[in-house]
């Protein structure tokens, strides 16, 4: 039987072709071709601006920083996030206070988040689980009325909305990830978008050490000697990155009708099968659908996950909540029993594959299979 693969790129032979370009020419780092990325992605989000970068861990991390957020600082975040979400609020140096989810979607529960809110509290840290934009408008509210900053963990939600919202239009930053399975990709790439001028040019220094003249500066311009008055980061796109993902952008928005279409599809085969749950999508809601998940019994969930991959599903666990890692057990104390709905998707949760490339053909394959494992081994 052949593989359907959990994830394919859509990187094209032209994108390529663009990267070759930056292969050939004599200046790959930061420069003309992300200047160019950042626009079209700018544009596509309706924002102010967009600093490209080298990772979302980077972009949430230089965004803690911006807001001037670190030690004896708090920030809430949810524990069902990938551990990114959370590690670069240590790397801040400041401490991630978790938050369960909802059921429905496994985002950010936002009616819990007031009874965590401390002195020290700084910032509120959703993260758009699978694609689905979290309540950004009560966010919104609670974190003007708290005086919090709010950052956007976009890494799945590049094309999501909820109530006339877009993302990145209500936080104060919102953080990208085109990480290798993401809906466009460069390997690993990143990028933050924010609406003040002044941040976003603390951003631009940030991203490279904190210097005040980017090498395209000092390449296209005579050598002149330069400063660093902030202590930044080594987080800066490359040119050659950028090439990868600036003709993506043109194709985001088909990508994820396509992603949508599977999901409907993926939603018609698995309703009402026994054993099977599913998310649910709020109303007045466009997925992103970056990621389409189900949820089986918890003690037979590793053993589908199994008979899947032996059956040539490519599947995966998105995720096994933060504050069970071993590290935060050990760091924080954390105990199972601590956030019980981020902890159930945990158990139960298992992703299927979803991306534009995939056949119609191979979403009845990934159908039939996984009523049939459910069905004998769930
Ligand atoms: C929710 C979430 N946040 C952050 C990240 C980090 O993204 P990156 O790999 O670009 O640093 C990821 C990566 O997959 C993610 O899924």
């Amino acid at each position: 039987m052949s593989k359907v693969e959990f994830f394919r790129h859509n990187i094209s032979e032209a994108d390529i072709r663009r990267a070759a370009g930056v292969l050939r020419s004599v200046f790959l780092t930061t420069g003309a071709e992300v200047a160019s990325f950042e626009e079209s992605l700018r544009k596509y989000l309706g924002v102010e601006h967009v600093v490209g970068l080298t990772s979302c861990t980077a972009a949430l991390h230089l965004g803690l920083q911006a807001w001037g957020i670190g030690e004896g600082d708090e920030v809430i975040t949810p524990a069902m996030s990938f551990c990114a979400t959370s590690n670069a609020i240590l790397h801040a140096g400041a401490v991630p206070v978790f938050v369960d989810s909802e059921e429905a979607t496994g985002n950010i529960d936002a009616a819990l988040i007031e009874d965590r809110i401390t002195r020290r509290t700084k910032a509120i840290l959703p993260v758009h689980l699978y694609g689905h934009l979290c309540d950004m408008r009560a966010l919104r509210r609670l974190a003007d009325r708290r005086k919090l900053v709010l950052i956007e963990d976009a890494a799945h939600c590049l094309e999501g909305r909820r109530d006339g919202v877009r993302v990145g239009q209500l936080g104060d930053a919102a953080c990208f990830s085109f990480y290798a399975t993401k809906s466009i990709t460069s390997g690993e790439g990143g990028a933050i978008s924010v609406h003040d001028g002044r941040r976003a040019d603390l951003l631009r220094h940030l991203r490279l050490h904190g210097i005040d003249k980017g090498a395209a500066d000092r390449y296209t311009k005579r050598y002149r000697h330069w400063d660093m008055p902030v202590l930044g980061w080594k987080y800066n796109m490359d040119n050659i990155q950028a090439a990868l993902l600036v003709g993506q952008m043109a194709g985001v928005d088909a990508g994820a009708s396509r992603r949508r279409a599977i999901a409907e599809e993926y939603e018609k085969g698995f309703a009402g099968v026994p054993g099977i749950a599913m998310t649910r999508t709020a109303p007045r809601t466009e997925h992103g659908r970056h990621l389409f998940t189900i949820r089986v019994r918890a003690s037979r969930r590793d053993r589908v996950l199994t008979v899947l991959q032996e059956e040539g599903i490519g599947v995966a666990v998105n995720y096994r909540p933060i504050h069970l890692l071993s590290y935060y057990r050990k760091k924080f104390g954390f105990k199972p029993g601590a956030f019980p709905v981020a902890e159930r998707i945990g158990a139960e949760t298992i992703s299927l594959p979803l991306y534009p490339k995939l056949k119609d053909a191979e979403v009845g394959t990934v159908i039939r299979t996984v009523r049939r494992v459910v069905e004998r081994h769930g």
